[in-house]
């Protein structure tokens, strides 16, 4: 009898994914996140995540408000911080969602302990071990014993990973003083911005800890923050008050030429999408989910923010991942939910655009950069040697364009069409994957298109893509 249970049960996992969450080979399609629950409020929306049944969860940060006391702000006590998380594990939404997800989470400022508070909080490595407690870190593992709650964990077969980094953005960072007057059309006093050696985000144990992150092999990093890495135009809490410690952020993503980051942030009360083109070198998106049961009601005047791509300005919400892992080119759709589960916003991103760019190679003597194609005379032969940045598939017949900016209206942009007769023999089925995110060699003649200039590739040997 006992058998034949234990054969049904394992039929219904193999065959039923939502048994395993996962797909056939681990890997991950779905995940929520979110921040700012407050514990002492009804949470419902912890019911709609254990509905959307994520395979990971991660908590940005408020994940408790351990220093609310009816309603007024007060530095918290450990026995307070533990309490608070006691409740959040109480109840039923929230308690069904842990059972069912790999969870992850860091902290901000109101379950750390204080208001905006920085590396200066008494209760500090106090406060760490209640967040293990909550989370059931292993009483022997060393991350009990670490300074600050910074977190990584890969999860995922190879060429389907994702890396989830969580940052501390607490425990180390340096005081923040406030102006002395509001910016004008604001009621809050922003922050006076923090440079110099001085001023610390991440701590130098915490940058040394991300960098070897960074170059952990993955496809897909999600790098989580408690706050707000790219919008910069308000006056609270974001790294746009630590300005070298931000540019520091980006410089490293780029050395360690580490693809696919998306950011996650909390802390705002609000949802947005935001995102920057130039910071690492491929558009860098930042989802800001800050709202799990402290969304503004209401409709709220989206504030200032240059980076933003879409807004939210209502309501509770949570953050959604959802992952579509075909070849030969992933799908990752980042989203924001409303308390009833709908998709609000979203932004589809195709995986193979966030990859970084890898130090230029040397160009031999008689070889051209793309600048000096630009300034040769229509009919002349060149040999021009650049990175694949953008391009296109044409059939009928068939031409593969080769892009040397992202954007094809850029006036730095060369193209290089590589014409039918290119494609034969070894290169017989070549087509933009081929060349895409990698450096080529061309040869051909100048000629115009539309009136901009570019590069004809007519023989197969004509095209080549060079080793690095
Ligand atoms: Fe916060």
């Amino acid at each position: 009898m006992w058998r034949w249970i234990m054969l049904v049960g394992l039929f219904v996992c193999l065959s039923e994914p939502v048994c395993g969450w996962t797909q056939d080979d681990g890997a991950i399609t779905k995940i929520a996140f979110g921040s700012c629950a407050n514990q002492n409020r009804p949470c419902p929306i912890w019911e709609v995540i254990a509905d959307y049944k994520p395979q990971v969860t991660v908590l940005l940060g408020d994940n408790v408000y351990a220093d609310s006391i009816g309603g007024r702000s007060e530095p918290a006590t450990p026995e307070r911080i533990a309490e608070a998380y006691r409740a959040l594990l109480s109840v039923p939404g929230f308690a069904r969602l842990k059972e069912s997800t790999q969870l992850m989470a860091t902290w901000d400022d109101h379950d750390y302990g204080d208001n905006d508070v920085g590396r200066e909080w008494i209760h500090k490595d106090a406060s760490a071990l209640r967040l293990h407690d909550f989370l059931g870190t292993p009483t022997d593992s060393p991350r009990r014993l670490q300074k600050g709650v910074y977190q990584a964990q890969v999860f995922g077969p190879p060429g389907r990973r994702i890396q989830v980094i969580l940052l501390d953005t607490r425990y180390f960072r340096s005081s923040l003083p406030q102006a002395a007057e509001p910016l004008p059309g604001w009621r809050s006093r922003p922050y006076v911005k923090q440079s110099g050696p001085e001023a610390e985000m991440l701590g130098a144990e915490q940058w040394t800890w991300l960098e070897e992150q960074l170059r952990v092999p993955a496809e897909l990093r999600i790098l989580g923050s408690s706050i707000q890495v790219l919008s910069d135009e308000h006056p609270f809490e974001m790294w746009g008050n630590f300005p070298d410690e931000r540019q520091r952020l980006f410089d490293l993503i780029r050395a360690c030429e580490a693809s696919g980051v998306v950011i996650l942030s909390g802390d705002r009360h609000l949802g947005e999408i935001s995102y920057d083109m130039e910071a690492v070198g491929y558009p860098l998106f930042d989802v800001t989910a800050s709202g799990l049961n402290q969304g503004h009601q209401g409709w709220r005047s989206p504030e200032p923010n240059s980076k933003r791509y879409a807004a939210m300005p209502f309501g509770n919400h949570f953050g959604t991942i959802e992952i579509d892992w075909k070849e030969p080119g992933p799908m990752v759709l980042l989203q924001l939910r409303k308390e009833d589960g709908q998709v609000s916003v979203e932004a589809q991103v195709p995986l193979n655009l966030l990859v970084a760019e890898p130090a230029p190679l040397p160009v031999p003597m008689g070889v051209l950069g793309t600048k000096e194609v630009l300034e040769k005379n229509v009919g002349d032969e060149v040999v021009v040697q650049f990175y694949v940045r953008g391009g296109r598939d044409l059939a009928r017949p068939k031409r593969v364009l080769l892009n040397s900016d992202r954007s094809i209206e850029s006036p730095r942009n060369l193209t290089v069409v590589l014409q039918e007769t290119a494609f034969s023999g070894e290169r017989i089925d070549a087509n933009l994957q081929t060349f895409l995110h990698k450096t080529v060699r061309a040869k051909g003649k100048v000629t115009l298109y539309n009136g901009r200039k570019q590069v004809e590739v007519l023989q197969p040997k004509d095209i080549e893509l060079i080793a690095r």
